[in-house]
């Protein structure tokens, strides 16, 4: 696993934003793996960026979801399909076909759960998975005790998790879903480049177990040590704890 430190947030969704457009400039249509909550939006700003200067062309990249809420009704404005719609396909220009995601609101969600792990591995799977980090460890939504091994599947959130994301729905944890679909812990590990990054102090603890601490599905994120190409980037105070 290589550890990269930047300053602040902005320099980390630069350096990442750059690595993506260098993926892009020899593979034009590679699978970008995407993450929503706070911590990528300066990556998706710093490519859109890039892509307005001609430097990053993501007219035929593919893109495929991490997660999504269950249950939020089509088009629910923080459903990460929306949010992915906002920050990612439309300022990037990437066509609404080549985007792939779990259906959230699927009658069947153990069903839309394998067919998305199957549409992952027929679009020959994720070039580069970009991650970012919860304050207890979890990735994607595989929260603290996830199989490592795991597949995409229906999880619960954590009231922590749940506490943490309040703050996109109007600071009421009520309105927060209980459920998601996340691609599993085992999924993300295929990705052929993973890139976790996590800015601010309360990723601290976070990012040392996952750098430093025992492999344990108590720290979902500690998985990434198995993975042959794993990069994390963390700003300052996310790495303050580190040793
Ligand atoms: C979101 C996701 C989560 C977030 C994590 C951190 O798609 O997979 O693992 O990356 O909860 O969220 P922020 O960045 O909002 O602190």
């Amino acid at each position: 696993m290589e550890v990269v430190i930047v300053e602040d947030a902005a320099k980390g969704g630069a350096l990442v934003a750059q690595a993506i457009a260098r993926l892009l400039a020899g593979r034009p249509d590679a699978l970008i793996g995407v993450a929503t909550g706070s911590t990528p939006v300066p990556v998706y700003e710093a490519l859109a960026a890039l892509a307005r200067r001609g430097e990053a062309d993501l007219s035929r990249a593919r893109v495929a979801q991490l997660d999504e809420y269950v249950g939020l009704p089509p088009g629910h404005p923080e459903s990460y399909r929306s949010v992915l719609a906002r920050q990612v396909l439309e300022p990037l220009g990437v066509p609404e076909g080549s985007f792939l995601g779990p259906d959230g609101t699927a009658g069947d969600i153990r069903a839309a759960c394998e067919a998305y792990d199957r549409a992952l591995a027929a679009a020959g799977g994720v070039d580069l998975q970009l991650l970012g980090i919860g304050t207890d460890g979890h990735i994607g939504f595989n929260e603290p005790c996830s199989s490592l091994t795991s597949r995409t599947r229906i999880k619960t959130l954590t009231e922590r998790t749940r506490a943490d994301n309040a703050r996109f729905f109007g600071h009421d944890v009520g309105q927060v879903p209980r459920h998601v679909i996340t691609q599993g812990v085992g999924t993300i590990l295929e990705a052929r480049h993973v890139v976790l990054l996590a800015t601010g102090e309360a990723k601290a603890e976070a990012v040392a177990a996952t750098v430093e601490g025992p492999l344990s599905a108590r720290c979902p994120s500690s998985a990434l040590q198995l993975h042959p190409h794993a990069t994390v980037v963390a700003d300052e105070a996310a790495a303050s704890r580190l040793e």
